[in-house]
């Protein structure tokens, strides 16, 4: 009788064991998958608007009447021939414009928030003018110069 009592016991011990084991693990996946951490991100990224870039010589246009680039704040992500970059709008005229190629692993960066871009491979985050500010990605991305007259920003390449 008592080896069945210790065998119980033992049983008892196991499942109880067990199941504190898949708690814990249950609370460290809830916590790396944002579920309440303090320390988890404070929002989820917004996609960025794409536009469609003009490349000719060694310029890429692109219209920003009508687009999410017509206000100061406003970005986008625009594809050309010669590459993807991001656009923001500063100001009434000035514009930043960086290569929108990761330089971590080189996934396409296509997300923001607010006025920072976040890539969506693992969370490297740049701002306007390309500087990391958060990795793995170490490297900034390339900044061009740009103008902008009749609605049109020109990148410079
Ligand atoms: S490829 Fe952008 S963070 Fe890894």
């Amino acid at each position: 009788m008592p080896d069945t009592i210790t065998l119980v016991s033992r049983r008892q011990f196991c499942a109880g064991a067990c199941q504190a084991a898949a708690c814990g693990t249950l609370a460290t996946l809830s916590i790396a998958c944002g579920g309440g951490s303090p320390s988890s991100p404070s929002g989820t990224p917004s996609m960025l608007p794409v536009l469609q870039g003009q490349f000719a010589g060694s310029n890429v246009r692109v219209t920003a009447a009508g687009s999410s680039l017509a206000n100061v704040g406003g970005a986008a992500l625009v594809e050309s021939t010669a590459g993807l970059f991001l656009i923001a709008r500063t100001s009434t005229t000035g514009f930043t414009a960086i290569d929108a190629v990761c330089t971590h692993e080189g996934c396409t960066i296509n997300g923001a928030e607010g006025d920072v871009y976040v890539c969506p491979c693992h969370g490297s985050r740049y701002n306007r003018g390309g500087q990391v500010l958060a990795g793995p990605a170490r490297a900034s991305l390339r900044q061009y110069a740009t103008a902008f007259a009749n609605d049109v920003v020109t990148i410079t390449l």
